[in-house]
């Protein structure tokens, strides 16, 4: 069953961001490094327009740096710069501003060709919920920021936070949800433990789980749980999920998988990243 999420704030929140823009030099986009097409939001290209705008694949640290790399070539090629970084384990965060500069550098030359030595620059950060904006934000302004409001309905205040004397960062104004409608991308976003448990079906986000790691990283699955590669490239899911569990000692009684405790057991292994770092999007061509 599709997922509906607030059809009517998306409006009210693309109307407020469009209204912010307005104030703001730069966009900077947090995105997820481990699903960078599902954590976009499906309006985000049309709403920040013409803007220049730095792509932040944030949580860079679960995510395949190989992936990472790739995914960063094909925005350049579109010709958006991407940077990725780790809000927890504070990679890159000091690269921000640089990227930042270089991004605006046409309308720096120009400001300083005017006069002005020190231009300041005013960036908005947006993404969807969970990509991990708080924690960014806390992080590139050293301090912890208080959020008025991230529910639903709750408007935040539009506070401009300074990150140095000539960079200030404004919060979204609004929630920008990701395309809920599409159910892979629900599927994705919880995987990456991104939308609440209750939303898709515990035993769902699994099967879904073993299915892209079948395909994408049969070797993560073998060494995690003592499987052989090549077996489980030839294997249905459903039946790596049972060797899994069986493996596991996930059962009710012998021969009987405990499919509770074998799902929970691979979804906490990927979020908690034991399992190791992947990405579950490939760019174009790079299937
Ligand atoms: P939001 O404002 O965009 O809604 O996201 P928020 O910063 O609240 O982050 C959502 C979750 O993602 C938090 O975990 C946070 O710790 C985690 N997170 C944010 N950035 C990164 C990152 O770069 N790397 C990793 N590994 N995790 C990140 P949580 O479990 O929901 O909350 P908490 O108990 O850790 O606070």
């Amino acid at each position: 069953m599709p997922i509906q999420w607030y059809p009517g704030h998306m409006a009210k929140a693309k109307r407020e961001i469009s209204e912010a823009l307005k104030n703001v030099d730069i966009v900077l986009e947090l995105r997820d490094a481990r699903i960078p097409l599902a954590s976009k939001n499906p309006m985000v290209d049309e709403i920040v327009g013409v803007k220049p705008r730095l792509i932040l694949l944030n949580k860079s640290n679960m995510a395949d740096r190989k992936q990472t790399e790739a995914w960063i070539k094909y925005y350049k090629n579109q010709g958006i710069m991407a940077l990725d970084v780790d809000s927890i384990d504070k990679y890159n965060i000091d690269k921000v501003y640089p990227y930042v500069k270089i991004v605006l550098a046409d309308y720096i030359k120009k400001q300083e060709e005017r006069g002005i030595s020190n231009v300041n620059i005013r960036g908005l950060i947006i993404g969807i919920p969970n990509v991990g904006k708080s924690t960014f934000i806390n992080l590139l302004a050293g301090r912890k920021i208080a959020v008025t409001g991230d529910k639903p309905g709750v408007t935040k205040m539009n506070l401009w936070i300074n990150i140095n004397p000539y960079f200030k960062i404004m919060d979204t104004p609004g929630i920008l949800w990701p395309k809920f409608e599409d159910q892979e991308i629900g599927y994705k976003l919880a995987i990456c433990g991104s939308i609440k448990d209750e939303i898709l079906e515990l035993e769902g986000i699994a099967f879904k789980a073993v299915e892209y790691m079948k395909e994408l990283y049969p070797n993560l699955l073998a060494a995690r749980y003592s499987l052989n590669e090549e077996e489980i490239k030839s294997m249905e899911a459903i039946d790596v999920l049972d060797a899994i569990g069986e493996k596991r000692g996930c059962l009710l009684k012998k021969g009987q998988i405990d499919y509770n405790r074998a799902c929970k057991l691979i979804i906490n292994d990927i979020r908690s990243m034991k399992i190791g770092a992947m990405t579950l999007e490939r760019p174009e061509g790079n299937n």
